[in-house]
C-alpha cells in the first residue's frame, strides 16, 4: 500500500468536506455563526415533508414524537450527559427562560451572577428577572474584554441564586476555566447556568466532569444543525427539584390524558419541555449533531487549535492586530481581528465570497472548522490582508 501524503495523513478530517456543499464555492470562515448544511439535510427534510404527506397525523407515532428524545441524546453523547439528560427547545434563549423560570428570586438569594461579555439575549433575559426579585450583578470585562474567572468567583456569595455565564466568550473567543467558578457555586449552594453555546461542537464540553447544573446550546454554529433547534441539558442532581413555570402539555408525565391539571411533571427529558415540538427544525439539526459525534470534538479541537495557531501567525506577520486569545488553552474556535475598518472590510470581503462576520468592539470574527484545508487559511488571510492594506489601514 503506498504512503498518504503528509499533509492528508495529517488531515484526515478534511474528508467530511463532502458531505458540505457550500464550503466548496466559499472560503467559508463564518462557522462560529452559521456552520455550512451538511448534504443530509436536504434529503432528510424531504422525507419529512414525504411522511407528512402520505402518512398525516401517523406521523407522531411514527418517529416525529420520538425525535426530540432520539436527538437529544445524540447530543447527550457529544456533552458526556446522562442519557434523557438532554432536552430539545427552540434556541438558547428558551432554553434559559425555561430553566430559570424554576428559581425563586426570594431575598436572602436572589442574586444572578452574570458577565457584561454574555451574549445580549441573556442579557436582556436577566434584566426581565427583576421583575421576579432578581438582583443582577454583572461582573465587567478588562482589557480586550478579558473576563477574570476570579472576578466571577469573587461575585458569588451566599445571596447568589444562579451563575449564568457563557463558556466561551462570543466576542474575543475566549475560553472562560469553569472548574473554580462551579466549585464556588456549589459551595455556596448556587445553581450554574452555562451558555456553551460557543463552545459545544469545537471544544471538548463534559458536563459531568465539570459538574454543572444545567447547560445550554443551539445548533447553528459549530454543530452544523441550521436554526431553530436549541437545547438544555439538566443534571439529575438538580433535575426533580426543577419546576419550571414555563412549561407546557408536553412536560406532562402523560401528555395525552389531557389533564386540566395540577401539573404532573415528568422525570425525564420531556420535564423541561414547553408546547408542540419543532419537528421540521429537529429533522434538519440531526446529521450535523451525528457527524460532530462521529468525528469526536476532541479531534475537531486539536486541527481547531492548529488552524488557529497558523491564523495567528499570519495575522502577525502582516501586521493584523489579534483580540482573540494567543494561549490555545484559552481559545475558542474563531479568531478576532481588531482591523481598522472592520465593518467595511468585512462587506468587501463578503461581497467576494468570503464568509466571515464582524462585531462591533472587537472587528473580524473568523472561524476554520472540521472541513477546512489548510491552504484555505493561507487564502483567506492573504484576502484579508490585502482588503485591509488597499483601504489604507
Ligand atoms: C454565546 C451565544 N449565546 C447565545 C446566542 C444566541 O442565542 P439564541 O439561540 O437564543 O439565538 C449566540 C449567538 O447567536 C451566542 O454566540
Amino acid at each position: 500500500m503506498s504512503e498518504a501524503p503528509a499533509a492528508a495523513r495529517a488531515d484526515r478530517l478534511v474528508e467530511w468536506r463532502s458531505e458540505f456543499p457550500t464550503v466548496e464555492s466559499t472560503l467559508y470562515f463564518v462557522s462560529h455563526s452559521l456552520g455550512a448544511m451538511p448534504r443530509g439535510v436536504e434529503e432528510a427534510l424531504r422525507r419529512y415533508a414525504q411522511t407528512w404527506k402520505t402518512r398525516g397525523i401517523r406521523a407522531w407515532e411514527e418517529g416525529w414524537f420520538e425525535l426530540p428524545t432520539q436527538i437529544g441524546d445524540v447530543l447527550g453523547g457529544i456533552l458526556n450527559a446522562e442519557p434523557g439528560a438532554v432536552s430539545m427547545c427552540e434556541n438558547v434563549t428558551s432554553a434559559q427562560a425555561v430553566a430559570l423560570s424554576a428559581v425563586d428570586f426570594k431575598p436572602p438569594r436572589n442574586r444572578l451572577v452574570c458577565t457584561a461579555e454574555d451574549f445580549p439575549s441573556v442579557l436582556y433575559l436577566y434584566e426581565g428577572l427583576a421583575r421576579r426579585g432578581a438582583e443582577i450583578v454583572r461582573v465587567s470585562a478588562g482589557a480586550g474584554r478579558r473576563v477574570e474567572e476570579a472576578d466571577v468567583v469573587a461575585a458569588i456569595d451566599e445571596r447568589t441564586a444562579v451563575v449564568a455565564i457563557s463558556q466561551v466568550l462570543f466576542r474575543n473567543s475566549q475560553l472562560v476555566d469553569l472548574l473554580p467558578i462551579v466549585k464556588r457555586a456549589r459551595e455556596a449552594g448556587a445553581l450554574t447556568l452555562i451558555d456553551a453555546y460557543q463552545a459545544v461542537g469545537t471544544v471538548p464540553v463534559d458536563v459531568r466532569a465539570l459538574g454543572v447544573d444545567v447547560l445550554t446550546g443551539g445548533s447553528i454554529k459549530w454543530l452544523c444543525g441550521g436554526p431553530g433547534a436549541g437545547y438544555l441539558y439538566v443534571s439529575p442532581r438538580v433535575r426533580e427539584r426543577l419546576e419550571p413555570a414555563l412549561t407546557g402539555w408536553m412536560a406532562h408525565e402523560r401528555p395525552f390524558d389531557f389533564d386540566s391539571g395540577p401539573m404532573r411533571r415528568d422525570l425525564g427529558a420531556r420535564r423541561f419541555w414547553t408546547g408542540t415540538p419543532a419537528i421540521p427544525a429537529f429533522v434538519a439539526a440531526r446529521s450535523g449533531y451525528e457527524i460532530v459525534a462521529s468525528i469526536g470534538v476532541g479531534a475537531i479541537r486539536e486541527k481547531s487549535l492548529r488552524q488557529t495557531g497558523h491564523m495567528i501567525a499570519l495575522a502577525d506577520e502582516y501586521g493584523l492586530p489579534v483580540t482573540s486569545p494567543r494561549d490555545a488553552a484559552r481559545r475558542g474556535g474563531t479568531v478576532v481581528l481588531d482591523v481598522p475598518g472592520a465593518a467595511a472590510a468585512c462587506a468587501a470581503l463578503l461581497a467576494g465570497d468570503v464568509l466571515l462576520d464582524f462585531r462591533p468592539g472587537v472587528g473580524l470574527r473568523l472561524a476554520p472548522h472540521f472541513y477546512t484545508r489548510d491552504e484555505e487559511l493561507d487564502l483567506v488571510m492573504g484576502r484579508v490582508r490585502d482588503e485591509v492594506r488597499s483601504a489604507g489601514g
